[in-house]
């Protein structure tokens, strides 16, 4: 029986489907997907795939001849909600000063708090839409947005309203975290404003039910591994889910805290040992790697390939923020590539599944296989390989959100 399906994309040259058995992508070429109601219905060969669901019987069909498709990025660690410019900041990194002499300076994330606490809801809110329309054309359909520059109960509320006023707004699906222990303001000892954290913002955001998850800055000097799991384990009380920033700067232990509490996933990880990776998927945590950092910091990379050969399920993310200014996953697999060793295979893989995986997203999401949600991007390139390949460029040609066209 011929079915009312939404929309057909056929004739796609090779279309990347998820997860294989024996690689870390499988891929189909001469391929077609159907969709209906948002979701994918059907995938495989053109022929087999346009005979239950015939383009001419479809709302919409598009024909990808010469062109590659992909699951929608899912970007699983950025903090993109912020005002202000730091510019000057990179020129200083360019001269010399490392990112701790900015922060304990008064610069870095206190700077931005400053332009954050200033700013108005309103204000804030066209800064963020404007940041999701460039992922969103980058090829980004899921993204992870983090509060933390507020750091005092009122601002971190309003920022965590603008995510989820964001996310309703916006075609991109936003992903709310909570990270008032992202720095320690100015005026307060640490262990003064961790009181302040799990006192007074943790329970005001659960109450509010406004963030899916709880993030901690665990660095040397920053948040220690104490103060860091004090903040965890509150949250977790009041029903928010552990992400660890751990091991970006220095080795202090941030890593064995996130399986410790079973966070969802460890964030950075430039500084962790094999040991370290070894709890981590012990316990079912995602590493998440962000080598756009890494690459503005002049730092040496994560060891992507020691996860990969403990079969962590290693993702990446953008971590765009204004010391990070990158909005591209396309820019990341490059440097996933160039700079950690990855195959392209492996960048798409930790850009796509293992992503939705480090958000904990339903299963399926960051595939297109049936059931997936229709999150697809059409390249204008005939392999997912262009994308790393094309450094600097955005091969991103259309994008549908949910089987809704949405960019191209
Ligand atoms: O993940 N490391 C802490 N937080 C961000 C940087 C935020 C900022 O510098 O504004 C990160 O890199
Ligand atoms: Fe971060």
């Amino acid at each position: 029986m011929v079915g009312v399906t939404d929309l057909v994309v056929y004739d796609i040259a090779e279309l990347a489907v998820g997860p294989g058995t024996d690689e870390p992508m499988e891929t189909i070429e001469n391929a077609a997907v159907a969709v209906e109601d948002g979701t994918v219905v059907s995938v495989g060969d053109t022929d087999d795939v346009t005979e239950e669901h015939p383009p001419s019987a479809a709302d919409e069909a598009h024909d990808a001849a010469g062109r590659a498709v992909l699951p929608g990025f899912v970007d699983p660690h950025t903090h993109a909600l912020f005002a202000g410019d730091r510019s000057d900041e990179f020129e200083a990194k360019l001269r010399g000063k490392s990112y701790q002499e900015i922060l304990s300076g008064g610069g870095g994330i206190l700077r931005t708090v400053d332009a954050v606490r200033t700013a108005d809801e309103e204000t804030l809110l066209a800064n963020l839409l404007s940041q999701l329309d460039v992922m969103l054309e980058h090829g980004t359909t899921t993204v992870e947005v983090k509060s933390g520059y507020g750091l005092d109960t009122e601002t971190e509320l309003r920022m965590l309203r603008v995510i989820g006023r964001a996310d309703e707004q916006h075609p991109v699906d936003v992903v709310p975290t909570f990270m008032g222990a992202h720095a320690v303001p100015q005026g307060m000892d640490t262990d003064e404003y961790v009181d302040h954290v799990v006192e007074e913002q943790i329970p005001a955001v659960a109450e509010q039910g406004i963030a899916s998850f709880c993030d901690v800055f665990c660095e040397e000097d920053v948040f220690s591994v104490a103060q860091s799991r004090r903040v965890l384990e509150t949250g977790m009380a009041h029903g928010l889910t552990p992400k660890v920033h751990a091991e970006e700067l220095a080795h202090i232990g941030g890593t064995q805290l996130a399986a410790e509490v079973g966070a969802t996933s460890a964030d950075h990880l430039l500084h962790s040992t094999e040991d370290d990776v070894d709890g981590l998927v012990e316990a079912g945590v995602v590493p998440v790697l962000l080598p756009g950092t890494a690459f503005g910091l002049g730092a040496e990379y994560a060891d992507a390939g020691m996860m990969l050969d403990r079969d962590a399920p290693v993702a990446i993310a953008t971590d765009f923020n204004p010391n990070c200014h990158s909005h591209s996953m396309g820019f990341a697999q490059s440097l996933a590539c160039v700079g950690m060793g990855m195959t392209p295979a492996e960048a798409l893989l930790a850009s796509t599944h293992n992503a939705a995986e480090a958000l904990d997203l339903p299963a399926r999401h960051g595939t297109l296989r049936e059931g997936a949600p229709a999150d697809l991007v059409v390249l204008d390139a005939p392999s997912f390989v262009h994308v790393p390949y094309q450094y600097g460029v955005n091969v991103v040609e259309t994008v549908w959100k949910d089987g809704e066209r949405v960019q191209g």
